[in-house]
């Protein structure tokens, strides 16, 4: 009895002995072993000299050719984007031109859910916002003005609570010349009072309104770039324009102009012939893609603590309707239908900035100036793409 009693006392020991060494093994393996890097992990802490950006919208037009560039120039990036208007294509491909560790996340958000904005906070280290999120017509934000203040104004005060609660100091807002309304006088400085006349606009000066009244509470460093008329694509024909189809009715003029190009509408509705203007069709001013994202990443390199820059993007020259149709056709060389409307609501006959703040201030300056020039690199984007980011 004594016996058997003694050699279970001995097993139980030896189970010890062995699983205490074992345990001790473990230990000096995790260690000694080096840490393993998450690929989100460079995302999640800050690191000197490298400037993290989170770009919203990313995978839309202006902001993937942001993201192209300030990967470019060596920023670390993060996209958020709910996908409800950009294309997964572009992304794709800003991934497959840096896929280093690092470099560049997507993450699939909707800015209008505050859980979600708050976690892509906390789990990321931000260094400056660009936020170019937003649905963005004119002529929809009159028949949807709910859901403009909803998308613009509601979800731009959940970005600027996001970044107070997290310590994100540098904002560089994409405002637009709608907040201007239809002034009096042009050209359009930034002193030009802002009457916007349609929800669109509106809900751009209450976003802009929310942004600068916070700045005064707090040391952020903000830039607001009111953009004129956007067109143009990557010079070297990586990213391009890609409305969704359902909003070529919405869309914007160079995207009809390529649509009626390509015989995917009959012709071009040109809205309005009796503005006062030299013609009669409206006049815009309209500026590259590549111009616009040059002022982005000067804005971000001029950025001040407690400052805000506020800043017009545009050429200074306006261009009518008329003009811009004779450059796109001699662009797509198609001898494009044109068919003249009433007025569509919510439209102003005459938009063009004067730039020379931005000039002056941030030593920027539109170089990409050639309408022509800049339809005719769009278009051979849109004739490589025909089926948009799915070819
Ligand atoms: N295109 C122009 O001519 C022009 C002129 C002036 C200002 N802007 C401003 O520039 C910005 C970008 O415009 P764009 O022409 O690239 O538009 P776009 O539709 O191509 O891109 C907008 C992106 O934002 C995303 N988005 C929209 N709502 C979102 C949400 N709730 N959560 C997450 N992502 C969301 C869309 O999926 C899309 O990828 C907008 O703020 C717009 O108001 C554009």
């Amino acid at each position: 009895m004594d016996y058997l009693l003694e050699n279970k006392r001995k097993s139980n020991f030896s189970k010890k002995i062995l699983l205490a060494a074992a345990l001790t093994a473990l230990l000096v393996f995790v260690i000694k072993r080096p840490p393993v890097i998450s690929p989100s992990t460079k995302f999640s802490e800050h690191e000197p000299g490298v400037t993290h950006v989170l770009v919203t919208g990313g995978a839309g037009y202006i902001g993937s050719h942001a993201v192209l560039r300030l990967l470019k120039d060596s920023y670390r990036v993060t996209i958020v984007d709910n996908l409800s208007r950009g294309n997964m294509g572009a992304v794709k491909i800003l991934q497959e031109l840096y896929p280093e560790p690092g470099r560049l996340q997507f993450i699939y958000a909707d800015l209008g859910d505050a859980q979600a904005v708050n976690r892509v906070f906390s789990e990321n280290a931000f260094d400056a916002v660009m936020h170019f999120a937003a649905v963005a017509y004119v002529g929809e934000s009159t028949v949807e003005p709910l859901r403009y203040y909803h998308n613009i104004t509601s979800n731009t005060l959940q970005i600027v609570k996001a970044m107070s609660a997290h310590g994100v100091k540098t904002l560089i807002y994409s405002s637009t010349c709608a907040t201007y309304g239809e002034p009096e006088k042009m050209p359009i400085t930034e002193n030009t009072p802002q009457v916007p006349i349609n929800p669109y606009g509106k809900a751009k000066k209450m976003a802009e309104d929310i942004i600068i009244d916070f700045s005064k509470t707090s040391d952020m460093a903000v830039m607001i770039l009111r953009y004129f008329n956007v067109i143009g694509s990557d010079p070297l024909g990586r990213l391009g324009e890609s409305p969704r189809p359902e909003l070529r009715e919405q869309g914007r003029i160079s995207g009809a102009c390529f649509d009626a190009a390509r015989g995917i509408i009959p012709g071009l509705k040109v809205r309005g012939i009796d503005y006062k203007t030299a013609d009669g069709t409206c006049v815009r001013d309209y500026i590259d893609v590549t111009d616009l994202i040059d002022a982005h990443v000067k804005a971000l390199a001029h950025a001040k603590p407690s400052k805000v820059g506020i800043y017009n993007v545009g050429t200074g020259k306006g261009s009518s309707v008329r003009e811009f149709v004779e450059a796109c056709k001699k662009a797509t060389g198609v001898d494009i239908k044109v068919e003249y409307l009433s007025r569509r609501a919510g439209d102003y006959a005459e938009v063009y900035s004067d730039p020379s703040k931005i000039n002056i201030e941030l030593n920027w300056t539109a170089t990409y100036t050639n309408l022509q020039q800049s339809l005719t690199t769009a278009w051979k984007w849109q004739k490589a793409h025909l089926n948009g980011y799915e070819t």
